[in-house]
């Protein structure tokens, strides 16, 4: 009974459409859930378009492509930030965008050489729902969506739900909706387009399915210009806007996630 570990519960933040919010999310998220004492790891899982260095202000020494083709150890890739652990990746090679047994095989054996250390890993993949993505979306336990009210965006991401159902069988979901209107009004917004997802999810299913796919609204997070201004300072918002409405809305959403992650079962 005492030997038993908690295994680190792996969450992906995907999203159907691009240029959402997600990097920004998991790099704020990961610094202030280390702020609450957990211990996170990140691994930039958008292995075509990485970015996640470039918001962090780090230059990798070297990255997740160079373990896979085993020019490096994940322990020489693994960086420490703002009390986080990162993994980063390569941008531009056309090794990231196609799932091959190498990119699998690497990524597997990183995950499994580094997750006892940790009690969260997030895994900020690319856009879409191609291959890659997918890859990592089976090995999370949690599928965290970030969406924009743009109905663009909600189309994107009833498109992607139906893939994971279909591909992985996934029947929860985690929403975050970003840049949901202005701060006041934010969180009613992020509760109506939940229900208005849950609600067409719902219908769609319910001709073929007894048991619906589930949406839980994780967090909802403002239009803020604080976070093009840490952006473009390629610093945290907590640490160039700590009182801005976005920054709030993170520390929230952390909040959630840091009890989801003291509440897991052990597997
Ligand atoms: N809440 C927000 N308020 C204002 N701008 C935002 C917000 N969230 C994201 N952005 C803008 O969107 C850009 C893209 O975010 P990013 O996290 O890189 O998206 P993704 O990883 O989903 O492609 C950011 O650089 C920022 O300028
Ligand atoms: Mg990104």
């Amino acid at each position: 009974m005492g030997s038993e570990r908690k295994r680190a519960r792996r969450y992906a933040l995907l999203s159907g459409k691009g240029g959402v919010g997600k990097s920004i999310i998991t790099a704020n998220l990961a610094a202030t859930l280390s702020t609450f004492g957990r211990r996170i790891l990140v691994i930039d899982a958008d292995l075509g378009l990485a970015s996640l260095d470039v918001i962090l202000g780090i230059t990798p020494v070297s990255t997740i492509q160079e373990s896979f083709r085993g020019e490096q150890s994940i322990e020489q890739v693994l960086q420490s930030t703002r009390g986080f652990d990162f993994v980063p990746a390569a941008s531009g090679l056309p090794e990231g965008t196609v799932l091959t047994e190498r990119l699998t095989a690497g990524v597997e054996s990183a995950i499994a050489a580094l997750e006892e250390r940790y009690d969260a890993i997030l895994f900020d993949a690319g856009a879409g729902i191609g291959d890659v993505v997918m890859f990592f979306a089976g090995l999370a336990d949690e599928i965290m969506l970030v969406v924009t009210p743009e109905p663009t965006c909600l189309m994107d991401t009833y498109a992607t739900i139906k893939v994971l159902y279909h591909t992985h069988g996934t029947r929860d979901f985690l929403l975050v909706v970003n840049q949901s209107g202005p701060s006041p009004a934010s969180a009613d917004a992020g509760e109506r387009i939940a229900a208005h997802l849950q609600e067409v999810i719902s219908s769609h299913f319910e001709s073929q399915e007894t048991d619906p796919v589930r949406i839980r609204l994780a967090g909802s997070i403002p239009v803020d210009t604080a976070v093009k201004h840490s952006v473009m300072r390629r610093r945290l918002l907590g640490e160039t806007n700590p009182d801005a409405p976005a920054t709030r809305a993170l520390t929230r959403l952390a909040a959630f996630i840091d009890a989801a992650i003291r509440n897991r079962k052990t597997p």
